[in-house]
């Protein structure tokens, strides 16, 4: 289906049924047609791209761009859930165990759990269990990837953790462009899939 239809579809979902079953069914059952996704193709040589596509106060809508070899960070969603699905190509997705914190410091100790990788056959959603994780499009792939996340609440912040440094941090998320419009500085290119 097109992007626009699946927002909508989305948005029709009411509150109280907005629940990790129901939105993992919905992400499940609904195929996003990547062409209608033109709008919101942003990539950029210098970092992934968070694409903004639709927000209601309930959830919003984010497509991200990865070239090929880029990753995220280590990070959490601070309790808010995300389901996320493929629109084009795949990603791995790496989870991890807190193992040990200290928060006046911002102290942790992080040890990996389980891999996988999401295809347009098995979205999936954030282990609420074990929330912390790192989305990458490795180079071996060989191919850009594009995934389309639902947050719900929406949010601007995330905790990313480094592990080796033992060390994590509250930053605020960023994005590159919001309804189709260019909102950061990052070098960009519009490309159609
Ligand atoms: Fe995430």
């Amino acid at each position: 289906m097109e992007i626009q239809e699946f927002a909508h579809g989305l948005s029709s979902i009411p509150e109280a049924e907005f629940t990790h079953d129901r939105v993992l069914d919905y992400v499940r059952r609904n195929r996003v047609d990547v062409k209608s996704l033109a709008p919101y193709l942003y990539f950029s040589p210098e970092h992934y791209t968070r694409n903004l596509i639709h927000r209601t106060p309930l959830f919003e809508l984010i497509a991200i761009c990865w070239e090929p070899g880029q990753r995220s960070a280590i990070h959490n969603h601070r309790g808010q859930r995300c389901w996320m699905s493929m629109a084009y190509g795949k990603v791995q997705v790496h989870n991890f165990r807190l193992v040990r914190q200290d928060p006046a410091r911002g102290y942790c100790e992080l040890e990996p759990s389980t891999h996988f990788i999401i295809d347009a056959d098995r979205p999936c959603e954030v282990d609420p269990e074990e929330p912390i994780h790192q989305v990458s499009n490795p180079a071996s792939f060989g191919s850009r990837a594009v995934t389309l996340h639902v947050y719900s609440w929406p949010y601007d912040t995330c905790e990313i953790y480094d592990l080796k440094a033992r060390h994590y941090e509250d930053v605020k998320l960023v994005n590159t462009t919001e309804f189709g419009v260019l909102k950061s500085n990052l070098k960009v290119e519009k490309v159609s899939l």
